[in-house]
């Protein structure tokens, strides 16, 4: 490679899951659904078949800056890292300390910024990153057994902060997720994924370009 084309080249995610340096990812997201069972709310992360299908909708050509909610240990930020273009952004946000210590660690791309905070606040951490809008972003949040208002909260600040043309990506495995959605989307495709544990609710809500 030569140095032009080693300098357009993003460093790509190196990955290090080696136990002698911390705890393994597994172990680490169990030890996290532990401590904190309503935020997690699961105890194994998403299955392959899970990712692909939830990620077979996005455009990747039209992403600059692709958000995900709840990474917990980095299931799909390195499937995302993976189809992103070498010059778009990937941000994580997860309340969780412990997994973000851990992203920061484990996945070395410079496209990858692993953020502690919440969801909620959505459009100053994208500001922040010198967006003005995201294309895509990611929720693998527990909806339904976050504390009272913030669903309701997160699915109206992602509403704002999507462009024209972006969708929110939402996998969670019970549906009553959709009624956080509906308020601030006019469409929702909606799939099944069987092959995770436990079953999953897909669901891609489009923030509609305006007519003209
Ligand atoms: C079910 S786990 C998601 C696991 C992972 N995305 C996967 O596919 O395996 C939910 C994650 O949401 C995080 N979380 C909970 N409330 C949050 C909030 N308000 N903002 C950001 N992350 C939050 C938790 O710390 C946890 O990592």
């Amino acid at each position: 490679m030569t140095s032009s084309a080693a300098r357009a080249e993003p460093r790509r995610a190196s990955r290090r899951h080696s136990g002698a340096h911390g705890p393994r990812p597994l172990g680490l997201f169990f030890k996290g659904f532990l401590k904190h069972p309503v935020m997690v709310g699961s105890i194994i992360p998403s299955s392959t078949k899970l990712i692909d299908r939830m990620l077979s909708r996005v455009d990747w050509a039209e992403t600059k800056l692709f958000v995900e909610y709840g990474p917990g240990v980095g299931t799909f930020c390195r499937p995302i890292l993976d189809r992103m273009a070498p010059d778009a952004t990937l941000v994580a946000i997860d309340t969780n300390a412990d997994f973000i210590d851990y992203l920061k660690r484990d996945i070395r791309d410079s496209r990858f910024s692993p953020v502690q905070g919440s969801a909620a606040y959505v459009r100053e951490i994208v500001a922040e990153h010198g967006f003005d809008h995201a294309d895509y972003v990611l929720s693998g949040l527990p909806f339904s057994t976050l504390p009272p208002g913030v669903g309701d909260a997160i699915a109206a600040a992602t509403a704002e902060v999507l462009r024209p043309g972006g969708a929110f990506l939402v996998y969670q495995f019970s549906p009553k997720v959709k009624k956080f959605l509906d308020p601030h989307f006019k469409r929702i495709d909606h799939g099944f994924e069987p092959r995770n544990i436990p079953p999953a609710q897909l669901y891609w809500a489009w923030k509609d370009q305006p007519a003209v």
